[in-house]
């Protein structure tokens, strides 16, 4: 067998790969107020059929009984969905699959402690649903955007995923309200393993597939990507940023693209900035201020994307 690399048998079945055309997308999304204007837009449906909303998580109750120990197994449904799947088609493409992560139902999540968000105030929730009180909150941050990067690959076998979102930026590096970006690399901020070779396990730094004429045709920001679970930035955190190169920040994006690259799936990130996170003001305020607006920017980039990619293959991107 020829080895690995440039000529290798495993080389000439990638770029007998990335010639075929692209006939589905997978497009991952945190926040259902990221999502609702890509639904709107590609007039998606809710597909009640898909299997990443009947495969619920099963939970497996294991109870001791009797004398002799003698165990016996339960198998109950999960009370909380994984996720809401969009479907939808595009001429050209056979399919496009939108996913999004939210409405993890807190209520049912987590029978034994998550009862207590369910009748909480969220200003985001507010903007989504427009009522204040609500029964579940977006599952944000890089566990779930893992779990079901990695259940929807499984169930769909996408070409390409697309993860789409909102992200800080930074004034030092020239970005701006609204910017949209097209990721060239990730990586995590807030893994800090400090052992030799772990520690390049925390950071995580993955390419993103590279798209050459996507970025040159659609005039979108380049810039590195760094991801971490929490919104505001500890100063360890802004060093380890800053390590990275990065000019965008948010909560999902290396680890969706972790699973991409362990079930060998392309993956490209778009990024709206919402907030200037060295910028003056507190970036949870900003966040919110900015949310609905830069949404529509963040819809006309993914949708400029899609039109871009649809009727081509890997290589032409
Ligand atoms: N998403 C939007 N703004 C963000 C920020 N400042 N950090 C992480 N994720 C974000």
């Amino acid at each position: 067998m020829a080895p690995h690399g440039e000529g290798s048998e495993e080389a000439m079945v990638v770029q007998d790969e990335n010639r075929k055309p692209i006939s589905s997308i997978l497009i991952v999304i945190a926040m259902q107020t990221e999502a609702m204007p890509i639904v709107n837009k590609f007039q998606l449906k809710e597909d009640l059929d898909s299997v990443l909303i009947r495969q619920r998580m099963m939970m497996i109750q294991v109870s001791k009984r009797g004398a002799l120990g003698q165990i016996s197994w339960r198998l109950q449904r999960s009370p909380y969905q994984l996720s809401m799947a969009w479907k939808g088609s595009k001429s050209g493409l056979l399919c496009t699959e939108f996913l999004k992560t939210i409405n993890f139902h807190l209520h049912q999540i987590h029978t034994f402690q998550d009862t207590q968000y369910q009748f909480l105030y969220s200003p985001v929730q507010d903007m989504d649903m427009g009522y204040a009180f609500y029964l579940g909150v977006d599952s944000v941050g890089t566990i779930s955007a893992s779990l079901v990067t990695y259940a929807a690959i499984q169930a769909l076998q996408p070409d390409l995923i697309i993860n789409a979102g909102t992200a800080g930026s930074f004034k030092v590096k020239g970005a701006s309200i609204s910017d949209v970006f097209l990721a060239s690399d990730v990586a995590f901020h807030d893994r800090r393993i400090p052992i030799p070779v772990f520690d390049l396990y925390g950071v995580g730094s993955r390419q993103s597939f590279s798209t050459p004429n996507l970025l040159k045709e659609l005039n979108l920001k380049a810039g590195k990507l760094s991801t971490g679970d929490s919104l505001d930035m500890s100063p360890q955190e802004e060093a380890s940023i800053v390590a990275n190169d990065a000019t965008v920040k948010d909560m999902e994006g290396a680890a969706v693209a972790y699973v991409a690259d362990l079930l060998k799936v392309p993956a490209i990130f778009i990024k709206a900035v919402t907030d200037i996170v060295d910028g003056d003001k507190p970036t949870a305020e900003e966040f919110l201020q900015n949310l609905a607006a830069v949404t529509a920017a963040l819809e006309q980039a993914v949708t400029q994307v899609v039109d871009f990619i649809n009727g081509k293959c890997l290589s032409e991107l």
